[in-house]
């Protein structure tokens, strides 16, 4: 009984101290719901999150305070209200929170993606930017893609002929598996050793372990007793990778193949205790980084794609379009190859329009902020955490007409992009902590959607109608389809 009184003074302790931090200075906090004491407002939050937040938003305005356990949140949803805190204050808000799933799995908050704002960031973004996510090193995997799409438009083509229907979701995500693993350790996940339960299940679980919502993370006095065994969980996982990349790591620094084309891993090493090198980085970083590539990359491209040809099949008159335009410009006598991809308008524009709909991390990553800051005379205190909810600003009806349509054409004669430097469509992100595998990501998502539409019909199973189709999604890391997609192929090209 002891523990429980000593939890609960803790609990009181933390919460008067936060109380005394945020109220005694009677700096105006942005509006939001009031919540309770040490819970906040956790119980406003469901299933969605993304639209439990947009739903407020509406209520409070597109600034928004809400306490999440004892840790004060800012939302932010709307293009407008993005802009000042990624880019008029991007260096405000350049840091990540604590996070007990980045502790546990990504080496300690050493993994890119969840650093804080320093130094080590600094030196690990500039490596991934110009060593392994450069036009250059991603053009020499052109190759592999080729090879991998081959093969998947191959395995659809045999279903094809047997006319049965085709589970899109696993395929596509298998694609993308291999192509993540074979760029940046060399070979596909498959064909490596791992533990019984194979490399894309403990994926998986460290996936859904971080997008867990953990009381730790929430009410930091009680993180260390792991109320719902989730700690435990994750260094369980945690400890399967690491022995997992100690290996990969320990066969790369023996191989002796001079002559292949480096894969991720390799270009790593080569920058371990080098004199020369200007990146200071150790085993234990690049561990951090292999999971990075790997987490930052699989899902995300293959939700969008997943998303991208179910819009697809439930508008047909779009579906129609798209083949036309792949028609005229790669012919139907060969398939597309990446060079084809910036001559495909029409393409593109239907991969922006589900990146507005559907963008695969609706509340991008956690920022938090590094001091206290005046927003639109808000005060932002110093180590809140800053939630972007770019699912509601894909949204916003002042910056989209008929905003749940998917419509491509809204952007003939827009130049609108995805890339950042337009607020109101930030799927990548936007400023210092913005996605650094855009172009990857975009390519990897053309190519095989362009492969998809270009070869095949499709045509949903048991005389469902195209209007029928369940959209219905799943909240987690990323937010991909709640059903996976069933559908079968018709081939259609002249080769
Ligand atoms: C369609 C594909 C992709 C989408 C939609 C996407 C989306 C995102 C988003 C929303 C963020 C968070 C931005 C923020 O917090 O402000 C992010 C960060 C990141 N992405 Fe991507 N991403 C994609 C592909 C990739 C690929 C292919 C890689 C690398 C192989 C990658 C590596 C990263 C990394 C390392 C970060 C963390 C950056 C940092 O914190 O400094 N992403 N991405």
């Amino acid at each position: 009984m002891a523990w429980i009184w000593t939890i609960l003074a803790l609990l009181l302790l933390a919460y008067i101290l936060l109380w005394k931090r945020t109220n005694n200075n009677n700096k105006r906090l942005p509006p939001g719901p009031r919540g309770f004491p040490i819970f906040g407002s956790l119980h406003l939050l469901g299933e969605f999150p993304h639209r439990d937040l947009h739903r407020l938003a509406k209520q409070y305005g597109p600034i928004m305070h809400i306490r999440l356990g004892l840790i004060p949140t800012i939302v932010v949803s709307s293009p407008k209200a993005a802009e000042l805190f990624l880019k008029t204050h991007d260096l405000v808000f350049a840091s990540r929170p604590p996070h007990e799933a980045a502790k546990h799995i990504s080496y300690n908050q050493k993994s890119m993606a969840f650093a804080e704002y320093g130094s080590y960031w600094r030196d690990v973004r500039k490596m991934c930017t110009l060593e392994l996510l450069s036009n250059v090193k991603i053009n020499s995997f052109r190759a592999m893609r080729k090879e991998e799409v081959g093969l998947f438009i191959d395995s659809l083509r045999k279903s094809a002929r047997d006319r049965v229907a085709v589970d899109l979701s696993v395929k596509v995500s298998s694609l993308s598996a291999d192509m993540s693993c074979r760029m940046v350790f060399g070979k596909k996940f498959a064909d490596s050793e791992f533990d019984e339960r194979g490399f894309k299940a403990v994926i998986q679980e460290g996936m859904q372990l971080s997008a867990a919502p953990n009381l730790g993370d929430y009410i930091p006095p009680i993180a260390s007793l792991d109320l719902q065994g989730l700690t435990k969980k994750m260094k369980k996982v945690g400890k399967v990778f690491d022995d997992f990349f100690e290996k990969i790591i320990d066969e790369h620094a023996q191989s002796k193949d001079e002559d292949k084309n480096k894969d991720f891993v390799d270009v790593m090493l080569g920058f371990l205790g080098s004199e020369e090198s200007e990146y200071r980085i150790e085993r234990s970083n690049i561990k951090a980084i292999i999971l990075d590539m790997l987490s930052a990359s699989i899902d995300t491209a293959s939700t969008t794609i997943d998303w991208a040809i179910s819009e697809l099949i439930k508008n047909p008159n779009i579906m129609k379009k798209v083949q036309e335009e792949l028609e005229n410009t790669v012919g139907m006598k060969r398939t597309v190859e990446e060079t084809d991809l910036e001559s495909l308008d029409y393409l593109n524009m239907v991969v922006k329009e589900t990146l507005r709909l559907h963008p695969a991390g609706p509340l991008l990553i956690p920022h938090a902020s590094t001091e206290d800051c005046t927003i639109n005379g808000f005060h932002i205190p110093k180590k809140a955490h800053i939630i972007i909810n770019a699912w509601a600003i894909g949204r916003d009806p002042d910056a989209w007409t008929d905003a749940e349509k998917f419509s491509p054409e809204r952007f003939v004669g827009s130049n609108i992009d995805v890339r950042g430097r337009d607020l109101q469509l930030i799927p990548f992100g936007s400023g210092r902590r913005g996605c650094p595998g855009i172009q990857l990501g975009l390519t990897v998502v053309r190519l095989v959607l362009a492969q998809l539409v270009h070869c095949f019909d499709w045509e949903l199973p048991n005389g469902m109608s195209p209007a029928d189709l369940d959209m219905t999604e799943e909240f987690g890391l990323t937010v991909p389809r709640a059903k996976h997609l069933l559908a079968i192929p018709t081939y259609r090209l002249h080769k």
